[in-house]
């Protein structure tokens, strides 16, 4: 037997305002239809005035403990991943953990950027297999609308708010790859390509937030590399094969280069999970808020075997394989 950690509940949170590509179109020299073709993207939620990424999160967290049946007091660890904390300090997991109502358990931010929510999950995993924790939830959630500078056309229409959550719990598993729960998690960073995907701003360099730069093209060139090796990684590490794959559920930051990995996996299209056309990139949050969609809308049924993947600024890039 194994300790294996199982996904037993999923929640998500998307601020009420809706940003249409037409409604960009006034602020900023671009179309719908270039946003559109290059990217896939729609519409973008927007968190309103004085509403914070621990507020995104605390709302996804709930609806991932009710899924699960749990309450706060069940949980021992929160993980939250961001790029986008409400404050330079505390973690803002400490603030949804205040949210929650819990005084006992420890929590900690992450920061990978886009890949945030894979690296959490994956320390999730390593403290629930190490017998440190026993339940936990794993959270990411952004404001990147903060981090905008609405006025450069080249990054304002790619991004939104959002936030995704599950419970992760540990379960004595046969120990075979058709054990339910994580299989295995495959992380990276390359530190040298910070200026193609950075915030210009920061506590120790700048005492100011900053504003999100990205050289779009040369992200995207790097994104179609990592992601297919780290998914080829994810398969060899299990011995399982692509045909094996139930559901991808890759980040959402261009339909371009979710079909592109779909392809090199030779996926059916209609078991990749898309939601890029409604949320835009929403950073950490992306993955957990397409797993719960589909895990609400029935398309993911217990046993199916989910591929995560995401990459990001640092550049980071990760996968995991979860048997739901
Ligand atoms: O989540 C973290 C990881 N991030 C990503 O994975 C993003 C990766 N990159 C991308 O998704 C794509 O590169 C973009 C969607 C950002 C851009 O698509 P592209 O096909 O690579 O376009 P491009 O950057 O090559 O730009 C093409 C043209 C440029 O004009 P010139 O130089 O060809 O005259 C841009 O100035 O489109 C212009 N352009 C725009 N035009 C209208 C750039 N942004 C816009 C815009 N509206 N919003």
């Amino acid at each position: 037997m194994m300790r294996r950690s199982i996904i037993t509940g999923t929640g998500s949170y998307l601020p009420e305002r809706v940003v249409t590509n037409d409604e960009l179109a006034e602020r900023v020299d671009t179309s719908d239809e270039w946003i559109v073709s290059r990217s896939g993207i729609r519409q973008r939620h927007v968190a309103a005035e004085g509403e914070v990424t621990s507020d995104l999160g605390t709302k996804a967290a709930l609806k991932a403990m009710e899924a699960a049946g749990v309450t706060a007091d069940d949980i021992d660890m929160i993980i939250l991943a961001t790029a986008t904390p409400d404050l330079t300090f505390p973690a803002s997991a400490t603030t949804i953990q205040k949210n929650l109502g819990m005084t006992h358990g420890y929590a900690f931010d992450i920061q990978a950027v886009c890949t945030g929510f894979i690296y959490a999950l994956a320390t999730a995993d390593n403290f629930i297999k190490a017998g440190q924790a026993d339940r936990v939830l794993v959270i990411g959630a952004e404001t990147f609308s903060r981090i905008l500078d609405w006025k450069d056309r080249t990054t304002c229409v790619l991004f939104g708010d959002g936030a995704g959550a599950i419970v992760l719990e540990a379960d004595e598993q046969p120990g075979t790859n058709q054990d339910r729960g994580m299989l295995t998690s495959h992380l990276h960073a390359d530190g040298r390509h910070r200026d193609l995907l950075y915030v210009d701003g920061g506590p120790s360099s700048t005492q100011t937030t900053g504003f999100l730069k990205m050289e779009g093209r040369e992200v995207f060139k790097h994104a179609v590399t990592n992601l297919a090796n780290v998914v080829g990684e994810a398969l060899e590490a299990t011995g399982l094969s692509a045909d094996d794959i139930d559901w991808l559920i890759p980040h959402q930051a261009n339909k371009r280069i979710i079909d592109g990995t779909g392809r090199k996996l030779k996926m059916d299209p209609t078991k990749v999970v898309v939601t890029v056309d409604r949320h835009g990139n929403t950073s950490a949050a992306s993955v957990p808020l397409a797993l719960d969609e589909a895990v609400r809308d029935g398309r993911i049924k217990k046993g199916d075997l989910l591929l995560l993947e995401a990459m990001g600024g640092g550049f980071t890039w990760g996968s995991a394989l979860v048997r739901f």
